[in-house]
This record gives structure tokens, C-alpha cells and sequence, in this order.
């Protein structure tokens, strides 16, 4: 008898990752990235063209959206039943590019995504004056969008903040934050290592003012706010249990709703 797991896995949900950036994919170069337990063996074609050839044998589709490379993944090698937004990851002359952050944390994804409806949780782990007001989660196919509004301290200032998310399936995720000090676009890519692991990239961008001085201090500050801010749930989602039929309050958020949504990604649930 195999010996009972240590922590309950996940199949992978099917969607587009970031597997890279078009930068790190030159004509004529080989790469091999490893995600979903696998690797990868990508490289441009004479057109320009990424594909992705697994190590269990199936090719899987690779596009780029901004600066991003991004593989369909599905275990069943079906064909992507949905394209990324052309807007994704697409950089706007108001937005200032503040850099990327990059976590490899040991979780997995279903749990990460549902850190946006745990409402409560932004109180007692992020510092919120109060639990967010939520709207949403307002569901459109392979899409989720949700706002949340609270009050917190951003940059030194105390301030409401807006937030608005936007999932397209679980690896693609553009948050804009509107508050007192900065308004930010933050574009969250998380994919599976494997079973255990998750390499998390967020890249932050924020809104152009008028104050080259008041920007190169953001571009300065903000990296640093925001990995300060979100090393408070690597520890949470390293350690939490997740349970199937969880016992909820009110304050807990739409946690079931996002569940039910999601389940479309496990092509091989039983
Ligand atoms: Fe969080």
C-alpha cells in the first residue's frame, strides 16, 4: 500500500503560464524550462514562433503577450479552449515599469487564488483598516473579476484603496490598485513547479505623475512595499491546510463561488 500524502495535491488546471520572458527566448537558442513536473524543450523557429516540446511527449502551444512567454498547459494535451487577452501584460506610456518580484513558494495554485476572496484575512495579514467591502466574484466563462475596497497605509499614506482583479484562468491575474499615493497595475503569474511548488511573478507597474522625483522614489520604494507586504502569506500558504468542504463565516468571502469556478481548470477531476 503506498504510504498516505503528506499534504493533499492538486492535478494542474489547465491555462496559459508565464514560462518566461520574450527577452530570455532568442532565435536559434535553446531552452529548457521545468514547470508542471516536466521540461521543456523551447525554441524560436525561423518565423519567430515559440513551441513548447514536453518531456512526456506532447508540444504545447507558446504565444507571447507583452514581454511574456506563455504555455497552454492541460495533462490531457487538449487544445486551449480559451486565447489570453490582448491586453495582458500589454504596457501602457502612462505606466512606469517598476521591475519584477519572484517568489518560489511551496504551495499550490488553487490555494494561492484564493487569497484575493479570503477577505478577512487582509486585516489580520496585510494590515487593512478594515475588512474589504467585495464585489464580485462577477464570473464570464474562463474569467473572474473582483473589487474589493478597504482602507490601508500605501507608501506611508493612509488611504482608501481600490482594488480590481481580473483572472484569466488561475495563471493570469492584472490587479489595479487605486489609493491616495500611487495608483498600480500589478500583473500576478503564478505556475506550478510541480505537485509541491509554485514560482510566483508579480510585475508592478504604476501610473506616470507629473514629478519625475515623486516617480523615481515610488519606482524606488514600491518593490520593496510590496515583497514586505506579500512575505506575509508564503508562511500561510506553506503550512495551511486546504479543506474541501470548508467551515466559512461571512467574513471568510466568496471562497465556494471561486471554487466552483475554477473547477472548469481540472479537466481530470473525478
Ligand atoms: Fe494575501
Amino acid at each position: 500500500m503506498p504510504a498516505e500524502p503528506a499534504r493533499l495535491t492538486f492535478p494542474y488546471p489547465r491555462g496559459w503560464y508565464r514560462i518566461g520572458d520574450t527577452a530570455e527566448f532568442k532565435n536559434g537558442e535553446l531552452k529548457t524550462p521545468r514547470y508542471f513536473a516536466r521540461h521543456f524543450r523551447v525554441h524560436r523557429n525561423g518565423a519567430g514562433e515559440l513551441a513548447a516540446h514536453g518531456s512526456d511527449g506532447i508540444t504545447r502551444p507558446v504565444l507571447e503577450r507583452g514581454s511574456r512567454v506563455l504555455m497552454y498547459f492541460d495533462s490531457m494535451a487538449n487544445e486551449p479552449t480559451f486565447t489570453p487577452s490582448s491586453t495582458f501584460a500589454s504596457r501602457f506610456r502612462e505606466w512606469v515599469d517598476a521591475g519584477d518580484l519572484k517568489w518560489n513558494v511551496r504551495s499550490n495554485i488553487q490555494e494561492v487564488s484564493e487569497n484575493s476572496v479570503d477577505t478577512a484575512h487582509f486585516i489580520f495579514v496585510h494590515r487593512y483598516d478594515v475588512i474589504p467591502k467585495i464585489d464580485g466574484p462577477h464570473f464570464d466563462r474562463h474569467r473572474m473579476r473582483v473589487n474589493l475596497e478597504s482602507y490601508r497605509k500605501v507608501l506611508f499614506v493612509d488611504t482608501p484603496v481600490q482594488i480590481a482583479l481580473e483572472y484569466e484562468g488561475l495563471g493570469l491575474i492584472v490587479g489595479t490598485v487605486h489609493n491616495r499615493a500611487v495608483d498600480l497595475l500589478v500583473t500576478y503569474m503564478p505556475t506550478p513547479i510541480d505537485e509541491e511548488r509554485l514560482e510566483l511573478t508579480m510585475s508592478l507597474q504604476f501610473r506616470r505623475s507629473s514629478s519625475r522625483i515623486k516617480d523615481a522614489i515610488i519606482k524606488a520604494l514600491l518593490p520593496w512595499e510590496v515583497a514586505r507586504d506579500f512575505k506575509h502569506d508564503i508562511p500561510i500558504w506553506e503550512n495551511k491546510k486546504y479543506h474541501h468542504r470548508p467551515v466559512l463565516c461571512s467574513a471568510d468571502g466568496p471562497i465556494v463561488q471561486l471554487r466552483r469556478w475554477a473547477g472548469q481548470f481540472y479537466v481530470n477531476r473525478s
